[in-house]
């Protein structure tokens, strides 16, 4: 950069390492269509409230837009040495139609046009990653429906605890992701406030008119404090916390499909096309995408980390260390919305194995439960009934059986309530249609919990059929689970 960007009170050229240091255009040239926008709007303003010619605004709009065109086609030469995306922009329009182009920045600063560059860009953000959500969830439930006829055993600490649908678990998946969502529009709706007219910190002179270019640029309304409204970044900390909710959420659903496709549990095959094969062991086929997937969620912890820790203890109001806010913020949503579209692939063209599932729920008890409610709905306290249950299940274990082995004889010896019909509440199936609660996985409930998913999705215009069989998940009848 030389002396003369920076104007009249510099002598000396800065330091070529400082230089490199402190620049941002590297990472920031992202923001270049938001800038361009702003600056338009900007302009735009500036006419119609009769700060600058309507002439010079014809041609600072003109120029903004050829060089946005050159940008577009990768034509635009990023100098280092002005520092940033605002520069460069700023001085290639200068550059282009000379006098007209200085004075674009009339009431403005680079501080309230970062801060709307950040919001511009990161509102959109918000909505694309939303909308990639929306197409795993058109996946999930395409899954569901396929699923609802597959029993498979819940688990708590990773034990077999009740049986339950496979499609219910699918959309314990579908609820988790649904927060994640709205948790992205909600910041990007409470981020959707102009921070333009705000100037350095102070406001400006001119006669600005702020809801004008709010309006432009698709704000809701414009930020409440000139001081705030340049330093507050915590629109971006609480959008990073809500990626790295989604992220957890992706890898936790990464974890079970690790464990579901190991010999141990065998309940998915994973499609060659998301598996990876070992360079010395032959017979390996590795889900390494969910594991990677587990993996990322690391790095979009870490760009939170990094935001916050960035931002404690700096005074009001901008401060440069807010320049670091980028790349965490970018590289966030970069890696979610990638993790969002390989557990798109993934769970698309996955198999799960119905026969491996059901066999699971033979061993473990997971009738135990069963016993027990049939005890207390005849009147045992439920506390007793458990009991009983509990030592039914060591007997079972001592004589090496199931439940449903044990002679009645056995059971009424632990309990005279016990009668024929007891085995029939031990089926599996029957098991799992008595819990016919909303939000439970009965038959019934699952259905509804599908049909309303899919109401939602296709109210927002989702078309699921067609987004899920992208990623190689058919209709229910239209192929294996
Ligand atoms: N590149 C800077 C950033 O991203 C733009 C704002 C610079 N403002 C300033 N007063 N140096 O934060």
């Amino acid at each position: 950069m030389s002396q003369k960007t920076w104007g009249g009170r510099f002598e000396e050229d800065p330091d070529k390492a400082a230089l490199d240091f402190s620049q941002s255009v590297d990472f920031d040239k992202r923001l270049a269509v938001q800038d361009i926008r702003g600056s338009i709007a900007h302009a735009r303003m500036l006419s119609a409230q009769g700060i600058l010619e309507a002439a010079d605004v014809e041609r600072i709009v003109e120029g903004l837009q050829a060089v946005a065109a050159e940008i577009e086609a990768g034509r635009f030469a990023w100098d280092h040495s002005k520092e940033d995306v605002h520069m460069n922009i700023e001085s290639a329009l200068i550059e282009r139609i000379g006098d007209a182009g200085a004075r674009l920045h009339t009431g403005r600063s680079r501080n309230d046009q970062v801060a709307t560059d950040m919001r511009l860009w990161t509102r959109e953000a918000c909505h694309r990653s939303a909308g990639l959500i929306d197409q795993l969830l058109c996946v999930l439930l395409v899954r569901a429906g396929q699923t609802v006829e597959v029993l498979m055993p819940g688990y708590t600490h990773l034990q077999r605890a009740q049986p339950v649908r496979l499609a219910h678990h699918i959309l314990a998946w579908c609820a988790m992701l649904g927060r994640d969502r709205t948790r992205l529009l909600d910041a990007a709706r409470r981020m959707n406030r102009s921070p333009l007219g705000s100037g350095a910190l102070a406001g400006t002179t001119f006669p600005l008119d702020r809801e004008a270019t709010a309006l432009e640029l698709g704000f809701d309304g414009i930020t409440e404090n000139s001081l705030d409204a340049v330093a507050d970044r915590d629109f971006l900390v609480e959008t990073v916390a809500a990626l790295v909710n989604c992220s957890i959420h992706l890898s936790r659903i990464s974890e079970e499909l690790v464990l579901w496709s190991s010999q141990e549990f065998g309940f998915v095959r994973m499609s060659d096309a998301f598996t990876t094969g070992s360079s010395m062991m032959p017979q390996k086929k590795n889900p390494d995408m969910a594991e990677l997937v587990r993996g990322k969620t690391g790095r979009v912890v870490g760009d939170l980390m990094n935001l916050v820790v960035m931002l404690k203890g700096l005074p009001l109001t901008y401060n440069r260390d807010m320049q670091e806010d980028k790349p965490p913020v970018f590289d966030a949503f970069d890696t979610v919305d990638a993790c969002l579209q390989i557990l798109a692939g993934s769970l698309g063209g996955a198999s799960f194995d119905k026969a491996r599932m059901e066999a699971a729920l033979g061993q473990g008890f997971l009738d135990a439960t069963e016993l027990a409610d049939y005890l207390s709905a005849r009147g045992v306290p439920f506390r007793h009934a458990h009991h009983v249950a509990g030592r039914l299940v060591k007997r079972a274990l001592d004589q090496n059986k199931t439940l449903s082995e044990l002679d009645l004889a056995t059971l009424q010896a632990e309990d005279p309530n016990f009668a024929e019909d007891v085995y029939a509440a031990l089926d599996m199936e029957a098991a799992v249609e008595r819990r016919d609660l909303p939000g439970g996985p009965a038959r019934a409930r699952v259905h509804a919990a599908i049909a309303s998913l899919r109401e939602e999705l296709e109210a927002r215009g989702q078309d699921v059929d067609a987004i899920a069989a992208r990623f190689g998940a058919v209709q229910a009848g239209g192929g294996a689970p």
